[in-house]
């Protein structure tokens, strides 16, 4: 696909997807990094002459324009970032917007209301993305995390405009290529999360393509139920134990090893700070729940990561949200993190509930990359195409 570098962007107007769906609370952004990370996408586009215009969504308004999901409580953290001033059009489309870009001089830099307070956003229409690509010269997606949205921002935009990725998106593409693509082996997958039933093609994905398997958080419990372990009142769907068997056994023929809890912290309630005890998997009280993996579990999976080259990460290990249950998960996260100082693995996270853990185990800097995405993430990692990026793909065949 075609980058900055392959396009000519002098003395145009670049309409720059970004993702600016970002955390706020009391009309305040509380988690910048989205913000940050688009920067330098936005000073290359200006560098070669180009004036950026930032499209993007805030929040799911379903085609109206709701003043809470307003795009212009994000301009001063994006000022903060830039280090500019940011003009802001009231509508991403129309007069406000055709009146601020014929406002725009060299070095200047524009944000356009929240795309999606137009239906033909979502629906991906044409006359509205027309009336985008009436705005500007070229089109710049920076914005790898929305790209599982065929919307008109961030697929319909990129087939009547010159079209790129931007520097996120580039960096994004390929750490995951790295990670799943096109990996150093042995590969390690750690997935987590509540539910086998939300992850399911996920890990039918993963069997095809790593060599490790590491199954964490609530959804290890439905693994222990197919293997008749009885789990007392832990989250599991027992519904699900058939589908576990069969991931199980495929996993087997394909040589690739699954890695269950072999020890767990159960506790009688859910509450920071509860009584917990360490037992073997299979001696869970009846009127317990499990909230984490134990120590022998984490010290396993640490030999088998020393044995890995690539390791890529979704899904907490355990109730990560409440102390003590975020042992595993720090202990894996320090384990990985340590190795990639080492240079000896290669590792790759992604997932707002991922993110959130490594930041609090303070090991997110150490790994080789951070996504900035959700929901692409996930579909990335289960090997569906997303349409943001194949768009991209298409536009240079
Ligand atoms: C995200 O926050 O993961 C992206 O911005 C996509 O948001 P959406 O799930 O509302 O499409």
């Amino acid at each position: 696909f075609n980058t900055i570098d392959d396009m000519n962007l002098d003395g145009k107007i670049v309409l720059t997807r970004v993702d600016l769906n970002v955390p706020v609370e009391n009309g305040r952004v509380t988690d910048a990094t989205r913000i940050e990370k688009i920067v330098p996408t936005v000073k290359d586009i200006q560098a070669r002459g180009g004036i950026p215009v930032l499209l993007a969504h805030f929040d799911r308004p379903k085609g109206k324009r709701v003043e809470s999901m307003s795009l212009k409580q994000i301009v001063p953290a994006l000022e903060e970032a830039l280090g500019q001033p940011v003009k802001f059009g009231d509508d991403c489309i129309g007069g406000p917007a055709k009146r601020l870009v014929a406002s725009l001089e060299a070095g200047d830099v524009a944000l356009l209301e929240n795309t999606r307070f137009h239906e033909g956003e979502e629906k991906n229409d044409s006359t509205f993305a027309a009336s985008l690509a009436a705005l500007g010269g070229a089109y710049v997606n920076d914005a790898f995390s929305a790209a599982h949205r065929a919307h008109a921002s961030t697929e319909g935009l990129a087939r009547l405009l010159p079209a790129g990725a931007g520097r996120l998106m580039e960096a994004e593409l390929k750490a995951l290529d790295a990670a799943l693509g096109n990996p150093q082996r042995p590969v390690m997958a750690v997935v987590g999360g509540a539910k086998v039933s939300t992850k399911l093609d996920l890990l039918m994905n993963l069997l095809d393509r790593v060599d490790h398997l590491v199954i964490g958080g609530g959804m290890a419990n439905t693994f222990l139920v197919a293997r008749g372990i009885e789990v007392g009142k832990s989250l599991a769907e027992r519904d699900m134990a058939d589908t576990a068997r069969a991931i199980m056994e495929k996993a087997e023929k394909g040589g690739c090893t699954i890695h269950l809890p072999v020890d767990i912290v159960v506790a009688r309630e859910f509450k920071a700070g509860a009584d917990n005890e360490v037992l073997p998997v299979d001696q869970c009280p009846a009127d317990a729940m499990i909230l984490d993996a134990g120590p022998d579990t984490v010290a396993a999976l640490r030999g088998a990561m020393e044995h890995c080259r690539t390791l890529i990460w979704n899904g907490p290990m355990g109730a990560f949200e409440i102390e003590p249950f975020d042992r595993a998960t720090n202990a894996a996260a320090q384990a990985a993190a340590e190795l990639t100082r080492k240079d000896e693995l290669v590792s790759v996270a992604g997932g707002g509930d991922t993110v959130a853990a490594l930041n609090k185990a303070g090991v997110a800097g150490d790994f080789t990359f951070i996504s900035t995405a959700g929901g692409a993430f996930l579909e990335w990692m289960e090997g569906k195409d997303l349409p943001g990026v194949a768009v991209l793909e298409a536009a240079v065949d």
